[in-house]
């Protein structure tokens, strides 16, 4: 039996380099996902990570493949688009970020999260977790997408949260987190035009805590409900 996978260091992350293959569409990704974890999810001892982004990596963003689940709201922070919900192991999604959207700073509830972008620029900030027992959380409120999630309170005292890496991601590019390596917050930087990424969860997680920049306190555990449903628009209260 071969040993559990540890998740991937940033590091060993950076040290993966493969280039687009034009004729693997999103459908054969998604084909790929699936066979490369099977039915147990990458936390399984035998899946790779590695597997996963490069088989991300392989992908050559095609708006031809992607647009239909690419809906954008400017009410929003941003939208999640479900496009695979891989039997229950992982999540494969479409993020649609207006100009300036942000998500707010969250964790990942333990999972993998593998981020593509297809379409625009995006920003990626790394946190180091803050180090008092602000983390237990206790609140249970809002949705993660909601645009007042990235607000912060003024009442709450504690240190800021500590940056430990600010990349700026274009077409192509993939880039992984996880717990371990930290906390993170995704930006649209453009006051112009869009982004689109596309994001792979294993396992798939419904609630992540979300953080304030400026006093490390969890203040909530987001919901991280769905805009769409392969391609069609959701009803509020079905989320
Ligand atoms: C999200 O999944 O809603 C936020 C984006 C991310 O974690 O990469």
């Amino acid at each position: 039996m071969s040993p559990p996978q540890e998740p991937l260091s940033l590091e060993s992350y950076q040290s993966i380099q493969s280039s687009p293959v034009d004729d693997f569409k999103l459908n054969d990704l998604i084909k790929s996902i699936h066979g490369v974890l099977g039915d147990d999810g990458l936390d399984a001892e035998h899946i790779d990570a590695q597997k996963i982004i490069e088989l991300m990596e392989r992908y050559s963003s095609n708006s031809v493949d992607w647009n239909k689940y690419t809906l954008f709201d400017h009410s929003r922070a941003y939208t999640r688009n479900l496009v695979d919900d891989g039997n229950g192991k992982f999540n494969l999604m479409i993020l649609a970020w207006s100009k300036g959207q942000q998500s707010p700073i969250h964790d990942h509830s333990g999972s993998h999260c593998v981020m593509k972008i297809l379409d625009g620029k995006l920003q990626e900030t790394q946190y180091h977790w803050p180090s008092s027992a602000d983390t237990d959380s206790v609140e249970t409120v809002g949705d993660i997408t909601d645009a007042s999630a990235s607000s912060s309170s003024t009442t709450h005292q504690g240190k800021p949260l500590a940056v430990s890496n600010n990349t700026v991601y274009h077409p192509n590019q993939v880039t992984y987190v996880h717990d371990n390596i930290g906390l993170h917050r995704i930006s649209n930087p453009s006051q112009h035009t869009g982004a689109v990424s596309l994001h792979l969860y294993t396992p798939p997680y419904k609630m992540c805590k979300t953080f304030e920049e400026k006093t490390g306190r969890a203040r909530s555990s987001g919901i991280c409900s769905f805009y769409s449903v392969g391609g069609n628009r959701i009803q509020e209260d079905n989320k």
